[in-house]
């Protein structure tokens, strides 16, 4: 059997490299390389933990772990906590049960020993599904329809946030339909929110479906982001469920070095559980994004705990601060904005009006200012690719607690968009 299955994996190596950057490679070379590049990714493991969900989670001494073969970061001292409290707010209790609500499904199997960070393990099939071996893990840059600012703007749409222009075509992304809340006009030096958690449909094989919260740094045609919230993407993972990720500036997770984690629980890319029903209870997680105002680093928070951070020399132009944040979901595919329209769900399926308990939500959309307090930003605009496929509202007046953002929708469900 196993004689069967490496036969099939050479197979399937041949094809991927006739097509891809290695096209010149011999079989052997190619697995080679692809060996190589997997001693990379995965570090030997402390403790290596089973999950139901076929998973494997590498417990890693923490000095050990792969952003420390990132070349910038080859003298960097390892911060176990940022230099201040980050800001955070008492989550909401959502389920009587008391926490926690949303686990990591690799957690109901084991636990990483003290100095060890959880890691998901990359295999020889995540490798063999990318385009290339360059494309593991990446995703397409984003291109906005004004990355060439001299291309005449007369159809350009404008948002005023304050007396801030945004030109809609800068949240306008090249194969991507968006619906999300933006913020502009200050300096922001870091963004919450609690993403409700469902698990959309994905329909073409390269296609992703997120919700999420972006924080973006440098002029339009420029861009440097940090990103975190959950995504089903089986192209990366392998399956259609519902995991955590992570975003920066060219790849998701750790499939580039870069990120470095510090605490033992949370995995980048681990399923999350339970997902929400409609009508039924709702599940949700908590991201958060800080600037280390001292050091410069980027941290992550995720239920509100402390999982690691992206360190500023990673950076240049989020060295100081995001100029733009955004909270929402995006469909990255081919098949976006034509006809026939990609059937990938954005959120739970149903449109935003669908509201509470059926549409998915972020509520309490923070921001983080010079002032280092957490706020509701002072001017939000709403924002949406395609109203007709994935829609958006901010309902500022029905909820006690303030403003709950919906977005979402499913293509087909309505004769605008098939
Ligand atoms: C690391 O430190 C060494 C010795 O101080 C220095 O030569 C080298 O340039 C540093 N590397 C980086 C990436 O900062
Ligand atoms: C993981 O834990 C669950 C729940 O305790 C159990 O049913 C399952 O058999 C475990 N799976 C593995 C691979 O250990
Ligand atoms: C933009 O609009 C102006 C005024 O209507 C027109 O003169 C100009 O040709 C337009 N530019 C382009 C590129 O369409
Ligand atoms: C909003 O815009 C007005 C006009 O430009 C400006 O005076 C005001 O300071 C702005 N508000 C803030 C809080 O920046
Ligand atoms: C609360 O959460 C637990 C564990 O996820 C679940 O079994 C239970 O059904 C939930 N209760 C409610 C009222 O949502
Ligand atoms: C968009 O998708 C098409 C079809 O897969 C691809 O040819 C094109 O390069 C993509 N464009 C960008 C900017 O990613």
């Amino acid at each position: 059997m196993e004689k069967i299955i490496s036969m099939i994996l050479l197979a399937m190596v041949v094809f991927v490299l006739n097509d891809g950057v290695y096209g010149t490679a011999n079989d052997r070379e190619t697995l080679s390389e692809i060996d190589r590049r997997l001693k990379l990714l995965n570090k030997p493991a402390v403790k290596s933990i089973k999950s139901e969900d076929g998973d494997i989670i590498d417990c890693v001494d923490i000095y050990k772990q792969p952003a420390f073969d990132h070349p910038a970061l080859r003298n960097h001292t390892l911060q176990l906590r940022p230099s201040i409290d980050l800001p955070t707010e008492k989550m909401d209790k959502i389920n009587e049960s008391g926490w926690p609500v949303v686990i990591q499904t690799w957690q109901k199997n084991g636990t990483c020993p003290k100095g060890t960070v959880p890691i998901r393990r990359i295999r020889k099939q995540d490798l063999l599904r990318a385009a290339s071996l360059e494309h593991f893990g990446r995703k397409t840059p984003e291109i906005s329809y004004t990355a060439n600012r001299k291309e005449a703007t007369n159809n350009s749409k404008f948002i005023n946030i304050n007396n801030t222009k945004l030109d809609t075509r800068d949240l306008s992304m090249v194969n991507r339909s968006a619906a999300v809340l933006v913020t502009v006009g200050y300096n922001y030096l870091g963004a919450q929110g609690d993403i409700n958690v469902w698990n959309p449909n994905v329909d073409l094989e390269d296609d992703y479906t997120t919700a999420q919260i972006w924080l973006k740094g440098g002029p339009g045609d420029r861009l440097e982001s940090v990103e975190s919230g959950w995504m089903v993407n089986p192209k990366l993972y392998g399956d259609k469920r519902t995991r955590f990720f992570t975003y920066w500036t060219g790849c998701f997770d750790l499939t580039c070095t870069g990120f470095v984690q510090t605490d033992s629980k949370v995995a980048l890319g681990a399923s999350i559980d339970p997902i929400s029903s409609r009508g039924g209870p709702q599940y949700q997680i908590t991201i958060g994004i800080t600037l280390d105002p001292n050091l410069g680093n980027w941290w992550l928070q995720y239920n509100n705990k402390v999982v690691g951070y992206w360190p500023a020399n990673l950076f240049s132009l989020l060295k100081h601060n995001a100029i733009l944040v955004e909270w929402g979901g995006q469909v990255f595919s081919p098949s976006v904005k034509k006809t026939p329209h990609t059937k990938t769900a954005m959120g739970s399926g149903e449109m935003a009006n669908a509201l509470l308990g059926n549409a998915c939500f972020i509520k309490n959309v923070r921001i983080i200012d010079n002032s280092l307090q957490l706020k509701y930003p002072e001017w939000v605009a709403t924002w949406g690719d395609e109203y007709y496929c994935y829609n958006v509202f901010n309902d500022v007046k029905d909820y006690r607690d303030g403003p709950i953002f919906f977005f979402g929708g499913q293509p087909g469900s309505n004769l605008y968009c098939l």
